[in-house]
């Protein structure tokens, strides 16, 4: 079985490295797969999420990092992949992974969606808690990769270096 993992990553954390790692072994081969979302503003540019990705899984053999713009069920289409894997986190982020998993296969019959727990050492973790510990210059070692965490760094530098006007 081949699978695609999408999502925001911005950036990836170890809650999403976690579910990468045990679906590699589910799957013959895993793309990861970022969406570009011009509209949406992010931290990270869709090519510094690429790198922070691809160095993330570089040990994983069969793990590759894609990237797709538009509608998933398009995206699915075109590679002819039609697993999809979602973490689940917490009930809360059920209902929408639901919602979501109805509205794909609407679009595309074929779409079959599979979700994983989160392991309970990251249930409580996301990307926009990882922005905000790391906005406020915060140590945020303990939920990404150390290259990760250097690129916030450099983000939020002024936060990082004490010159951040804004605790002042
Ligand atoms: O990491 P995220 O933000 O939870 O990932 C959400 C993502 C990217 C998988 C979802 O927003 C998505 O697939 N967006 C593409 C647009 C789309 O297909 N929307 C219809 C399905 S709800």
């Amino acid at each position: 079985m081949n699978a695609i993992y999408p999502g925001s990553f911005d950036p990836v954390t170890y809650g999403h490295i976690d579910i990468i790692k045990r679906a590699a072994k589910q799957a013959d081969n895993l793309t990861v797969s970022i969406l570009y979302n011009p509209s949406k503003d992010s931290l990270f540019s869709l090519e510094e999420k690429k790198y922070l990705l691809e160095e993330s899984v570089k040990d994983l053999d069969n793990v590759k990092v894609d990237s797709f713009q538009g509608l998933l069920s398009d995206y699915v289409k075109q590679t002819g992949c039609t697993t999809l894997i979602r973490g689940l986190r917490a009930v809360t982020d059920f209902e929408y992974e639901l919602q979501m998993a109805h509205v794909n296969k609407k679009l595309n019959k074929d779409i079959e969606t599979l979700f994983m727990v989160t392991s309970n050492k990251h249930s409580y973790l996301s990307s926009s808690i990882v922005r905000e510990i790391a906005m406020f210059g915060g140590d945020v070692s303990c939920f990404v990769p150390e290259i990760v965490e250097k690129s916030l760094k450099e983000k939020f530098e002024e936060a990082y270096n004490g010159s951040s006007k804004i605790n002042r």
